[in-house]
């Protein structure tokens, strides 16, 4: 195939006769001249043809182009300052690679079970390729974060033993002769065995729950980012949080412009998104809701609502922390001045989106912990050794775990998580 130019970098190459291939968006015609608007997955390119100046073979390959016909499209690059990416291409000719009839995505308005049947389709369109992209600056905003903090990245298991955060929420699978493994909700605990091998370190991967909730912020299958940092303890924990999500933020500003604004975004709120980030422990955070009207009595979990109504106090993300013990994970560690709490902290994105980290310093008194393992019934032989990392040069730790999708979903200003992954997995969703 004669060589090909992307449509990103049609710029750099004003005056040039080039091909490029792409899938048909819109066309018009106006029966002397007609538009096209190609897409590459670089970019966007109109490109015209007159009736006048192609030949009449060419002018009917236009004439029946339909939506999401693969192309190869011959013409010149000519700057257009009104255009997206500042060129237009005038076209030559036009050859079929791949016919599309009836693409079942139209410009009119699709209901939403209607467009995840079609998932694989509906990538295509403007607003779900500028959430890929999005998606993408997130993640490598993350990778970078890191790599340039000196973290070491720890791939931990997808196959456990019954090791996790929530012992209802587990998909389990047989595992040979072994008996049952389960899909992993966390690589925490694995990681803070490596933080006592190499002091920060930071797991990237899927995890599952299989929760019975058919919440705009829960999937089946997300992905999570978890930093563990050897000597972190609580406050440590908090300062690691802002500047991480404050960096991804920036990257997004910085690099994702275009995307934001075909999302609408207003980025006002994403500008101020800057450390220190507001701070309020769970007890005045209860009776600031009490004050709201909220009925809610201490000991009782934030839920959704009463973490949307708190963040209305905020421009920005809010830390909430030391939670009651009881509504906690197992490894939290416990707090010495009020013991009825764990030193951890959940951070709340602005504008309502909720809980995107969920984090804490670490127990590491042994006796504390299989205390807590015994009072969650949870099965101690497997948890042997992760109680070691108490018996062996325990230390103070803490980590965090920030959610991909809730954090490009907030970026994006996009109301439902499972737009903010190519293909959700939800209790009612295993295809396609
Ligand atoms: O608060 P969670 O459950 O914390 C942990 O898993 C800890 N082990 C993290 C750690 O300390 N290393 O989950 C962390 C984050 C949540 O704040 C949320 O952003 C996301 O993971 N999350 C989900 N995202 C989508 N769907 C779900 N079902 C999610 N459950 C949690
Ligand atoms: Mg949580």
């Amino acid at each position: 195939m004669a060589a090909s130019v992307r449509i990103a970098d049609l710029p750099g190459r004003i005056g040039d006769a080039v091909t490029v291939l792409g899938w048909v968006g819109t066309t018009r015609s106006s029966g002397k001249i007609g538009f096209v608007v190609l897409r590459d997955g670089s970019g966007y390119l109109q490109a015209v043809f007159l009736k006048a100046d192609v030949p009449p073979a060419v002018w009917e390959r236009f004439k029946a182009l339909s939506q999401e016909t693969a192309v190869a499209v011959a013409g010149s690059v000519r700057a257009d300052p009104r255009a997206p990416g500042g060129v237009e291409l005038t076209a030559s000719d036009v050859t079929v690679l791949g016919p599309s009839t009836d693409f079942p995505i139209t410009p009119k308005e699709h209901g939403t079970a209607f467009l995840f049947e079609h998932r694989h389709l509906w990538l295509r369109s403007r607003r779900q390729v500028a959430i890929m992209r999005v998606r993408h600056e997130v993640i490598q905003a993350i990778r970078d974060f890191f790599h340039q903090q000196d973290f070491y990245l720890v791939d931990t298991p997808i196959l456990t033993g019954a090791i996790g955060e929530t012992a209802g929420t587990l998909f389990e699978t047989e595992y040979f002769d072994l008996g049952s493994a389960y899909l992993a909700q966390t690589g925490q605990l694995y990681l803070e065995a490596a933080a006592a091998a190499l002091g920060r370190v930071y797991c990237f991967g899927p995890t599952f729950r299989a929760e019975k909730s058919k919440t705009r912020r829960h999937l089946a299958e997300f992905w999570m980012v978890e930093p563990e940092v050897a000597w972190n303890d609580s406050d440590d924990n908090m300062r690691l949080q802002e500047d991480f999500v404050s960096y991804i933020v920036g990257r997004c500003l910085e690099r994702r412009r275009d995307e934001l604004q075909e999302l609408e975004r207003d980025t006002g709120p994403l500008e101020r998104v800057t450390p220190p980030f507001p701070r309020i422990s769970y007890t005045d955070a209860v009776t600031r809701l009490q004050q709201l009207g909220t009925d809610i009595s201490w000991g009782a979990d934030l839920g959704a609502e009463a973490e949307n109504q708190l963040s209305q106090d905020y421009d920005r993300p809010v830390f909430v922390y030391n939670y009651p013990r009881a509504v906690k994970a197992f490894y939290m560690k416990q707090n010495a001045a009020d013991p009825r709490t764990v030193l951890n902290n959940d951070c709340l994105a602005s504008e309502g989106y909720g809980e995107i980290i969920g984090g804490s310093q670490r127990e590491d008194d042994h006796d504390l912990l299989l205390a807590r393992i015994r009072e969650q019934g949870l099965p101690e032989e497997a948890y042997g050794w992760y109680l070691d990392l108490r018996k062996y040069g325990t230390f103070v730790h803490s980590g965090f775990g920030l959610g991909v999708e809730r954090t490009v979903a907030w970026i994006c200003g996009v109301p439902h998580i499972r737009e903010c992954i190519a293909f959700p997995r939800m209790m009612y969703r295993l295809y396609p």
